[in-house]
């Protein structure tokens, strides 16, 4: 017969497998090109499409980044945006740039 601490440990690995699989399949759903833009969503609407502020869904990627690169460098004065862009490297603005000009305006 199984004892009972056995029997708690199984319980307990169980649960913590379900746990991790729901993580993973929650990472599945977002890329993380939208988790990063998610920071823009409050001012520049939901996936960049508005209400708020300049609409981001659909610009080109390629501009969209060197408006970050220019706001981060305070060429565009040193507002929100400026203090927003700072945030992020490289890489990071690449990959929600390229995901908020994929999204349809
Ligand atoms: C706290 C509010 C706020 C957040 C958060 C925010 N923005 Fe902005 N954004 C603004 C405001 C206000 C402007 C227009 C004024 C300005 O240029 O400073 C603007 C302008 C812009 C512009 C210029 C649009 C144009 O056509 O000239 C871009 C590009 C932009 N934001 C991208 C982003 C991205 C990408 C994020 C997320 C990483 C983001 N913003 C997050 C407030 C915000």
């Amino acid at each position: 017969m199984m004892s009972s601490r056995v029997a708690l440990a199984l319980l307990i690995a169980a649960a913590a497998l379900a746990a991790s699989q729901a993580a993973i399949a929650q990472t599945a759903i977002s890329p993380p090109g939208r988790l990063l833009a998610s920071n823009c969503f409050q001012c520049h609407g939901t996936n960049g499409k508005g209400p708020g502020f300049d609409k981001l869904a659909g610009k080109s990627a390629r501009k969209l980044f060197k408006e970050m690169k220019d706001y981060q460098a305070g060429k565009e004065g040193d507002g929100i945006m400026a203090r927003h862009a700072m945030g992020y490297s490289d890489a990071q603005l690449r990959e929600l740039c390229q995901w908020l000009s994929q999204q349809r305006r």
